[in-house]
Formats: structure tokens, C-alpha cells, sequence
């Protein structure tokens, strides 16, 4: 199946001329275009591109009841000749695959989600915002869609990719409190798939967090809540020393290509960086001793968020805003993907310039 199984109808808008891209509200301004496929009778079918506009579900529709649903973030962004770029497709299309086999979901075929992602990123590259920093953030997602009350695996499936604006997800350094009471995943569960369910069941810890004064929840394992595994949003790393650590992934987390790409910038740099599993308490006590240097998140939204403040068991702990290492990441990785620093690794693809834009 090539990109030209594609039927495309394109809508006569000029919204994005009178759009502003200094001011971007992440995850409010959908672009012109949508992608969908149909999963039908074991094989994706119908790929077109259409108009973004609301779809029409059935009550009875299953992801509404049983939550068979998945989704990824990726990012498009504008090389200094305006050529758009799309960061690291084959490591998206692994991810959503593996999500996609563990919620019993059909897997997608390379051309469908390439070419999906090819053509509408080509077709709304208008809405790429042109500084360095920010981005068209580009939402894959895949749902059942059979209508159909009682437990079991859906027969038909959607595919979609919707795609907007997107400055920074976090403009400004977060606190986090680790979690001691609720969980996030536990070995066996579906915590390392991008699952919609997974981001549900996070809100209302989140919530509580929220309410306690902090941005985000630090989650610890389910078993002794000792180690840390994500923030909901983001993987997490640490500078303790001179030494980069983060949570090896276990299942239970989720493989992050932002998380992949700042260890590969850091070896690549001769910065020594531990994939291990790290508790609370090794990170308390370094921040007692004072070698607990930053800590940072990072997410395909979020890119780089550093970290001010850690709470624990009703004691914070505040972190010196030094940030030297997580500054030269969130430069190197906005970088590649400005166009500015070379891709030595690899990870752009090119998109053709559209004139008629
Ligand atoms: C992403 O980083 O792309 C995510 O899916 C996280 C979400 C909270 C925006």
C-alpha cells in the first residue's frame, strides 16, 4: 500500500495566517486536516484525509465501555529553509505497535502509519510554528469501534492523527510529590503501553497532588513504593554527582524517545549515564549530601521540564536552579531539530516544501 491509497480532501481555510505562534496554548488549536483508517475484516482500509470535524459514535461504541484505546505524541518541526522535519518515525511506529499488541489492538502496517504521517504533516505544514522550542505536536491514536456490549476484543478499529500547534508543555521548572499511597503501574500491567486507560487512572492522585501545591506526581513502584518510575507526563532523570540516572525501563515504564534520545546525546558527549533503578531515599540522601546536581523530566509534550522541588512524605525538598545539564540537553535536542545542530544521529526525515502554503 503506497501513500497514494490516500484520499484526500482539502479543506479552503486560511485560519493559520491569523494564528498566533508566539502565544500557544498547547493542546487547543487543532490544524486544517485529519488522517483516518479503518481496522475492517482483518485489514486497515478507507486511509484518507479529510477536514478535521467531529466523528459520530454509537453509545454502545466499546472504547466507551472497556477502554481499548492508545495513543502517541510525536513532533514535527521546520528546518531554517522551512523544509518540515519529522523526529524519529521507526522508534514511534515500534511504540505503538507494542502498546497496540498489549491492549489487543491489530497492529499498523509501516505504509499506513508513515504515509498517514507523511501526508498530513505535509499537507498542514503551515501550522508548524517556526521558532525553536516549539512544534507541531502530531497525536496518533487507535480505538476500537465496534458496537458491542460485553467483554472482548473489538472486531473493527479506528486509526487517526490529528496534529496541533504547540509552544513549551511546561513554561516554567516543576515540583513533584512522590506518591506513597497510590500507584501507577506494576509489573505485568500495561504501564510501559501508551494507553489512554493509563492516563485516566493518574488524574486523581494528580489531582490530590495538585491540591497538596504540586505540578505532577512522581510515581513509585507497587510493590514497596521505593523506587521511582515516571512522572505522568514525563520519564525522570537525575544528576547525582557527575553521574546522569534514570529508571531502567521494567516494564512499567514507558520507553520514552525523548527519554532515548538524551541518553544517547549525553554518551555521545562522554556524559556517563546509569539505566538502573533508583529509589526515594538513594535521591534524598543526595540531596542531604548535596551531589543531587538536577533533576529533570522528559516527554515527547514536554521535551525537557527541570525539576525545582520534590516532595516526600511531608517534607520538600528544593532544588539549587543550576540546571547545566538539562539546559545543554533541552539546546541539543531543540537544536537537531531546528535544523541548527547537525543530525548526526540520524533521526530527521525531511518533508517536501509545499509552495502553495
Ligand atoms: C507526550 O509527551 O507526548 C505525551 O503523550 C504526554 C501527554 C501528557 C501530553
Amino acid at each position: 500500500m503506497s501513500v497514494s491509497n490516500i484520499k484526500i480532501t482539502k479543506v479552503n481555510s486560511d485560519r493559520v495566517k491569523s494564528f498566533d505562534f508566539e502565544n500557544i496554548t498547547f493542546g487547543r488549536t487543532f490544524t486544517d486536516h485529519m488522517f483516518s483508517a479503518d481496522y475492517i475484516d482483518g485489514k486497515w482500509t478507507n486511509l484518507e484525509i479529510r477536514p478535521t470535524e467531529p466523528l459520530s459514535i454509537h453509545p454502545g461504541n466499546m472504547t466507551l465501555h472497556y477502554g481499548q484505546a492508545l495513543f502517541e505524541g510525536m513532533k514535527a518541526t521546520k528546518a531554517q529553509d522551512g523544509t518540515p522535519l519529522l523526529y524519529r518515525l521507526d522508534k514511534y511506529l515500534t511504540r505503538i505497535n507494542a502498546s497496540a499488541k498489549r491492549m489487543c489492538i491489530p497492529e499498523l502496517p509501516e505504509e499506513v502509519f508513515f504515509g498517514g504521517l507523511r501526508e498530513l504533516v505535509t499537507l498542514d505544514q503551515a501550522w508548524i510554528p517556526p521558532q525553536s522550542g516549539s512544534a507541531l505536536y502530531v497525536r496518533p491514536f487507535m480505538f476500537a469501534t465496534d458496537d458491542h456490549i460485553g467483554v472482548r476484543p473489538s472486531n473493527t478499529y479506528k486509526f487517526m492523527i490529528i496534529a496541533l500547534p504547540a509552544g513549551p508543555y511546561y513554561g516554567r521548572p516543576v515540583s513533584l510529590r512522590a506518591e506513597s499511597t497510590y500507584i501507577r503501574a506494576a509489573l505485568g500491567g500495561v504501564g510501559e503501553a501508551k494507553a489512554a486507560g493509563n492516563y485516566a487512572a493518574a488524574m486523581y492522585p494528580t489531582k490530590l497532588a495538585q491540591e497538596a501545591g504540586y505540578d505532577q506526581v512522581l510515581w513509585l513502584d507497587a510493590n514497596e513504593h521505593k523506587y521511582i518510575q515516571e512522572v505522568g507526563t514525563m520519564n525522570i532523570f537525575f544528576v547525582i554527582g557527575d553521574k546522569v540516572i534514570t529508571p531502567n525501563t521494567d516494564g512499567t515504564i514507558l520507553k520514552g524517545i525523548t527519554r532515548d534520545s538524551l541518553i544517547t546525546i549525553c554518551k555521545d558527549k562522554g556524559i556517563q549515564v546509569e539505566e538502573r533503578p533508583i529509589s526515594i531515599d538513594e535521591v534524598i540522601d543526595a540531596h542531604k549530601n548535596g551531589s543531587l546536581k538536577e533533576c529533570f523530566g522528559s516527554g515527547t509534550a514536554a521535551v525537557i521540564a527541570k525539576v525545582n522541588k520534590i516532595g516526600y512524605k511531608d517534607q520538600d525538598y528544593s532544588l539549587a536552579e543550576s540546571y547545566q545539564i538539562s539546559s545543554m540537553l533541552k539546546e541539543s535536542i531543540n537544536g537537531i531539530r531546528a535544523g541548527i545542530i547537525e543530525d548526526k544521529f540520524g533521526w530527521l526525515e525531511k518533508l517536501p516544501i509545499l509552495t502553495t502554503v
